[in-house]
């Protein structure tokens, strides 16, 4: 009853669409018709500019980190833990209050991620800047981020629930960039600084 109380709790907090709701209340548009559609950070950032960019990338964080603690409080096992970090980047995915039409799971998942298992998190942003300083795309900086997850996760040693968690995680960023992927190979997708490439 406890874990699903926390999972439905997880689902919950990651279904707040902080940047479709700062956008639309604080400057007044619909976040979801303009760059890349997205309601994440990087889409806040590249239609709004930094400063909301940032607040939302720090809110989506946040929604991750406090669905795991909470998981901690109530019950703290591992699969507890896992299944409470998989509910929140769902909800941040597929939220029900915008028709299940959410974000890409790269803020609210490295949020999750630091309270599941930060120091393969902190490589994989390692990984995620190095690939934005040389490419300048966000989007291809996520998924290599993402990608490198489950290979962090085995190098430090964790078990092999963690393993097969990290390796879903790897799988759902990628599901939800393939517009990205599609734009990426056909040289169109968004560069930081706004400009298509
Ligand atoms: O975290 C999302 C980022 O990887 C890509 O965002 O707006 O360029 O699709 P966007």
């Amino acid at each position: 009853m406890t874990t699903l109380f926390i999972v439905l709790a997880a689902y919950l907090i990651g279904s707040i669409p902080f940047g479709y709701l700062l956008a639309r209340f604080w400057k007044g548009i619909d976040i979801r018709q303009y760059g890349s559609g997205n309601i994440g950070a990087t889409n806040v950032w590249r239609t709004l500019g930094k400063g909301p960019g940032m607040l939302v990338l720090l809110l989506d964080m946040l929604k991750g980190v406090s669905a795991v603690l909470l998981a901690k409080q109530l019950e703290n096992a591992d699969l507890t833990l896992l299944a409470a970090a998989l509910a929140v980047m769902m909800g941040h995915s597929w939220p029900v209050w915008l028709g299940f039409k959410g974000g890409k799971i790269i803020a609210t998942g490295a949020g999750a991620m630091l309270a599941v298992a930060p120091a393969p998190l902190l490589m994989s942003l390692l990984v995620f800047v190095l690939t934005l300083g040389l490419s300048r795309y966000v989007s291809l900086s996520s998924i290599l981020g993402a990608v490198s997850l489950p290979f962090w996760i085995f190098a430090f040693n964790y078990n092999a629930k963690y393993l097969f968690f990290a390796i879903m995680v790897a799988a759902f960023a990628v599901f939800k960039h393939w517009p990205n992927i599609k734009r990426l190979v056909t040289g169109t997708e968004f560069k930081i600084g706004g400009k298509k490439s």
